[in-house]
Parts: structure tokens; sequence; C-alpha cells
């Protein structure tokens, strides 16, 4: 008769027993039961190697020839002692790409190869000066969290570092940079999905990495992203550019401690600066940046670009970016877009005696460096769009920068990347875990 009693015990702690059960997939192999996470980080975020050939005449021979010349592969983005005078005039000049009217496309200065090491790994952009890791660490943070949550660079974690001067032209100009990343970023996916059982990936696009994530999935057919998109995590994406991009071309803005202008004519080459700049869709007629002669809305901003002295990024601005962002189209996989918001943020750059000096700022919403209209700019085309499954959440005070980190968003995230019955189903039902297995 001694087992009526703990027959009883039993059944009483069954509930807590199941309970635990259900946790314990998450806390002890959560390798298994993570969804493949590809990461593909902002602007700037990503290493750039660089390696001179005899072709590379440095215009200042004193500063950058001689014993000044570097051997071999080096790091070329970030080092910070490139960003220094009198290096820095060597930086601007390797780092600087060019129109090439001919081809249609844009290439590195002659005699300047370049590289982004480690493509796959988050390591590739965990830091972007391995040697100062305390610059700009909101993206190791993130990495490390990702880490305790079980995830392993390389097993479930991928990560999509890029050239970022470099961006994309519409659809059918020529674009060796932007073809060679969206081509190696669509594999990178099928192998993150194939290594997991056939999972379908998450992706998490930063920034400038939204935009790109978002290219590749229009890009793709809706056959490849059901088959191995489940989720798209956009994170800060400037959908429509932001009112700083102007300021990058008309006076500069400060990098690594230097005044606006050093990097100004350098920076002002990025095709990623072209698409970034604020689209008529997004900001419509409103001027952005004002002058006593006139003012420039997101609709002339071919005249702005001639009339703040780069005539050359005119016609790549027109035939390449133009098509690309003038429609916002929903891409075809659920997606989850998190920003920040009421933070101060340039709306309007008045430049009283001309450009080239700092102009006076009229500040508005956003996240700090992305204006509201830019970050609303999806959910504005894609609410109600049948078939486009969308989440937007808007997170008070967070910045550009401090996005990645917040709790609002770690909870999104958490709620993509772990699994559920309902997933394992979806799997199930496409039969991609026996095809892969
Ligand atoms: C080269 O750079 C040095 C150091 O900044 C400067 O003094 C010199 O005038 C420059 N020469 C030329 C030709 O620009
Ligand atoms: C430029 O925009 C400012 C601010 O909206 C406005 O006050 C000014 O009248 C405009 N100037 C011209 C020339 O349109």
């Amino acid at each position: 008769m001694g087992g009526a009693a703990p027959s009883a015990a039993a059944t009483s702690y069954l509930p807590v027993a199941i309970s635990l059960l259900l946790l314990l997939p998450v806390r002890v192999s959560a390798a298994g039961r993570l969804h493949p996470l590809v990461v593909i980080p902002g602007t700037g975020t990503s290493q750039i190697y660089a390696r001179l050939t005899d072709d590379y005449v440095p215009s200042n021979g004193t500063v950058c020839g001689g014993a000044n010349r570097p051997a071999g592969w080096f790091r070329l983005w970030k080092d910070k002692r490139l960003l220094r005078d009198p290096l820095v005039q060597c930086f601007t000049e390797l780092m600087a790409i060019h129109y090439d009217p001919a081809l249609d496309d844009y290439r590195n200065t002659p005699g300047v190869e370049t590289m982004v090491p480690r493509f796959g790994s988050v390591d590739a952009f965990r830091h972007r000066d391995p040697d100062d890791p305390k610059d700009t660490p909101e993206m190791a943070i993130f990495l490390e969290r990702l880490e305790a949550l079980g995830y392993r660079d390389g097993e479930d974690l991928f990560g999509a570092p890029y050239d970022y001067r470099y961006g994309l032209a519409a659809p059918g100009r020529p674009s060796l940079a932007g073809t060679r990343f969206l081509d190696g970023l669509r594999a990178l996916v099928e192998r993150a999905a194939s290594a997991n059982g056939g999972r379908p990936v998450v992706i998490l696009g930063n920034s400038l990495g939204g935009l790109l994530a978002h290219q590749l999935l229009t890009r793709s057919p809706p056959a490849w992203r059901r088959r191995f998109v489940k989720h798209f995590l956009a994170v800060a994406v400037p959908w429509g550019g932001c009112v700083l991009e102007m300021e990058v071309f008309a006076s500069g803005i400060s990098v690594a401690g230097l005044a606006p202008l050093v990097l100004r004519a350098e920076m002002a080459t990025y095709e990623s600066n072209l698409w970034l700049l604020p689209s008529p869709g997004a900001f419509a007629g409103r001027p952005l940046a004002v002058t006593p002669e006139r003012n420039y809305s997101a609709m002339e901003l071919l005249q702005f670009l001639s009339d703040v002295g780069f005539s050359e990024a005119v016609r790549p601005y027109q035939s390449r970016i133009l098509p690309m962002i003038a429609r916002l189209d929903p891409p075809g996989v659920p997606v989850t877009c998190v920003s920040g918001t009421g933070v101060p943020t340039r709306e309007m750059l008045v430049y009283g005696d001309g450009f080239g000096r700092d102009p006076e700022v009229v500040l508005g919403d956003g996240d700090g460096t992305v204006n509201m209209e830019s970050l609303v700019a999806a959910e504005a085309a894609w609410v109600g769009v049948e078939g486009q499954p969308l989440t937007v959440v808007k997170v008070a005070k967070a910045t550009h920068g401090s996005i990645l980190l917040e709790e609002e968003t770690w909870k999104v995230i958490l709620e993509q990347v772990m699994s559920s019955d309902d997933d394992d189903a979806d799997v199930r039902s496409t039969g991609l875990s026996s095809a892969a297995a």
C-alpha cells in the first residue's frame, strides 16, 4: 500500500516536471533549438584589408611612399594609426573609390587591392579595430550575448561582412562588388540552413546591412525565400536614407575625431553614401538643405551633388541609385522592424555661408542618425500588404548605436530565434529536415 502515496506525489509534481522539460531544450542544448542566424552589420563595421601593387602611385610620395609604403596585406579599415596626420592623407587616397563611366561601375584607386576577410564569420566585424576593442563596442557586446544564448560562430551563427564603400546598383546595372556580395550572402544563407538540418534562417540586418538584406530578398524568387528564410529582423534600417548623409557631401562629418573636412572628399566617393542620401519617397519635397540662394529637397539631389562640388556623383546617383530606391518592394518573408525614436536627429541643414563649413542644424525626430520618415518608410509601404507579415517595434530614446543592445530588441530577437513546435512543423512540411539529413 506504500505505493499509493508516492504515486499521488508523482502526479502532483507532473506539471512541474513537464514545464521543466519544456525549459530544458532551451537551457541545456540551446544550439539544437536555435534557428540559424545570419548577421549583416551596418556601414563602417566590417574590416577592410588592402595591398598595394606597382600600379599604385601615391600623390604625396613623401608621406605615402618610401618607408611608409606598406608591403603585403594590411588592415586599412579600421586602424586608428592611419587616421592621424599625416598618414590620413594616404588613407583617404587608398579608401576612395572611383566611378568609371565606361564600365558604369565603381572601382578601387588604381594599384589598391582590397578584400574583406572571413566572410561567413561574425569575427569579421566583432570589432572595427581589433587593436582598440573599446571603439564602438556595441556589436561585440551584442555578439557575446548571442554566444551566451548558445550560438556558435560558423555552426549556427554566421556573419556577412562587406566592403561598405560599395553599394548596389539597380538590377540590370553592372555592380561587381555588390553582385559578388549578394551572391555570397545567398550562398551563406543556404549554407546556414543546410548546416542546421534545413531549418530556415533568421536574417538580422542592422542599418545599411538591412538595406542589403532587403535587396537580397526582393531579388530572390519567392520559393527561395520561403525555403531558406524564416524571418527578417530589420534593426535601425534607414529605408529612406537620412539627412546626415547630405552633410557628408556638403561639409563632411567627423570620423575618429578628425575634423569634418578631412574625410569629406574620400567619403563622398562611396557608392553606399549615395544610396544613403534621403530618398524622394520618404522625404518628398521638404527642404533638407537650405542656403541663401536655394533650398534642396530629396527631389533635388542631382543639383545638390553638383552644387556641393561632386558632379562626378550625379550620373551614378541618377542611373544606379534612383531607380533602385524608387520602390520599396515588400521582402516577401515575415519582417520585424525595430528602431529608436525620440532622439534629436538632423532634419534640416542651414548653410548660411556656403557649403564646406559646419551648418546650423535643425533637429527633428529619429534615432539620432536616421530620421523618423526614413525609419518608418518600410511600414508605410508594407502595412496591410497581403502576404507580407510585418511587426513594428519602436524603442523610445534608443539611438542608432544603442538599438542593438536594448532590452526590447533582445526580446524580439529571442522570439524569432527560439524554436517552437510550430517552427518544427514548418520545417517538416517543407521536407527540408529530411532533405538535409
Ligand atoms: C606632402 O605631405 C606633407 C606632410 O603633410 C606636406 O608637408 C607636403 O606639403 C605634402 N606635399 C605635397 C606635394 O602635397
Ligand atoms: C528655404 O526653406 C526655408 C525653410 O523652410 C524657408 O524659410 C525659405 O523661404 C526657403 N527659401 C527658398 C529660396 O525657397
